[in-house]
C-alpha cells in the first residue's frame, strides 16, 4: 500500500503517478540524518492538533540551526492544499520532513543549502482494539543523545527497541535511563497512582509529545491531579494504572511489562476516562475542505 497521490515536494505539489521526486544523493537528511520531522494525525479528512505540531516543528528546526524561508501560516497552507489535492477524507497521517539541503558532504552544514521539504499523506487506521484492550511491552535501556526533546531524524536508538519489542510480540518498548522511565521508543508514558497521574517532566531526556501536552490540558480540565515527575520502573508495576500517549497510539493502556500483568492486565477507570475525553476531540469535526 503506497501513499496518497499527491505529495508536497519543495514547494510544489507533485503528482507522483507522472513525476517522482529526485533526491541528491549528498542530501543531508539522507547522510547525516540532518533534519526534522512531524507526524500528524488526520481523522476523517481533519488534520489533528495541527497547530502545536507546527510550533513544536519550528522550534526543533531552531535548535538545530535549520532557517526555512516558509512561515508557520505557509506550511499550515501547503498542508490543507495537500488534503485538499487528495480529496482525503479517511483517517490516516501527514508526514512532514525538513532537512539541510544539498551541500558536499562535510560534517559542518553552511547556511547557503536550501532545506528540503516534502510531506504524503498515508492512511492509518485507528488502533481501536489495542485501544480497547491494551498492549504489552518490554523495557529496554534509554540509549539516546541528549536532546530527545528535539524531533530529529536521527532514530535509530527507537528503531532497535521498537523491533526489539515486536520480536518478543510487544508493541512498544519503555526506554529506562539510569533506572529512570523516560518514554515509549515513539510514544509518552504515564502512570495513575491513588488517582494522580504521573509522567517525566518535559526535558531534553523526552520528546514532549503533542497528546502528551493534550492530555495533560485534559486531566486539569476534568480535575484529575498530575505531577510532570520521573519514576521507576518498580514504580509501573505497582501502577494503578499505565498508559503511553502518541498521534498514532491515542491513548494507549499497558497491560503487560516484560511478561509481567500490571493490575492484571486491566484498563484502568483514568485511562478510558482519557480515552473517551481524547475521542470527543476529533469526533466531533467535520471536513475542512468540503
Ligand atoms: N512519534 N516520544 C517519541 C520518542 C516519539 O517518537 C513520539 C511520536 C512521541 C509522541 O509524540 P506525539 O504525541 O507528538 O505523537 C513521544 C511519532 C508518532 C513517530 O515518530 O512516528
Amino acid at each position: 500500500m503506497k501513499y496518497e497521490r499527491f505529495i508536497l515536494w519543495n514547494g510544489k505539489m507533485l503528482d507522483t503517478t507522472n513525476e517522482q521526486p529526485h533526491i541528491d544523493l549528498e542530501e543531508r537528511g539522507l547522510q547525516f540524518g540532518d533534519g526534522v520531522y512531524e507526524v500528524i494525525r488526520v481523522y476523517k479528512g481533519t488534520l489533528h492538533l495541527l497547530d502545536p505540531h507546527i510550533t513544536r516543528l519550528y522550534r526543533s528546526m531552531e535548535e538545530m540551526e535549520l532557517t526555512l524561508s516558509l512561515s508557520k501560516a505557509e506550511l499550515i497552507a501547503s498542508l490543507y492544499e495537500l488534503l485538499a489535492k487528495n480529496q482525503f477524507q479517511e483517517d490516516g497521517i501527514i508526514y512532514l520532513q525538513i532537512s539541510r539541503g544539498v551541500q558536499p558532504r562535510v560534517h559542518t552544514f553552511s547556511f547557503d543549502a536550501t532545506p528540503t521539504i516534502y510531506a504524503y499523506i498515508r492512511k492509518k487506521e485507528r488502533p481501536a482494539l489495542w485501544i480497547e484492550y491494551g498492549i504489552r511491552a518490554i523495557t529496554e535501556p534509554d540509549v539516546r543523545w541528549l536532546r530527545c526533546d528535539i524531533k530529529s531524524l536521527n532514530l535509530i536508538p527507537n528503531v532497535l527497541a521498537s523491533t526489539k519489542a515486536e520480536r518478543k510480540g510487544c508493541k512498544e518498548a519503555l526506554l529506562v535511563r539510569n533506572g529512570i522511565v523516560t518514554e515509549g521508543s515513539h510514544s509518552n508514558f504515564f502512570l495513575v497512582k491513588n488517582g494522580t497521574l504521573y509522567t517525566h517532566p518535559a526535558n531534553h531526556l523526552i520528546l514532549n509529545g503533542i497528546v502528551r501536552q493534550y492530555i495533560i490540558s485534559l486531566a486539569h480540565t476534568l480535575h484529575i491531579p498530575l505531577q510532570e515527575e520521573s519514576f521507576r520502573v518498580h514504580d509501573v508495576y505497582k501502577a494503578d494504572e499505565c498508559f503511553f500517549t502518541g498521534t498514532t497510539f491515542e491513548v494507549m493502556p499497558l497491560t503487560h511489562l516484560d511478561g509481567t500483568a500490571i493490575q492484571n492486565g486491566q484498563v484502568g477507570p483514568i485511562t478510558k476516562l482519557l480515552q473517551k475525553t481524547f475521542m470527543q476531540s476529533f469526533s466531533t469535526s467535520s471536513v475542512f475542505w468540503s
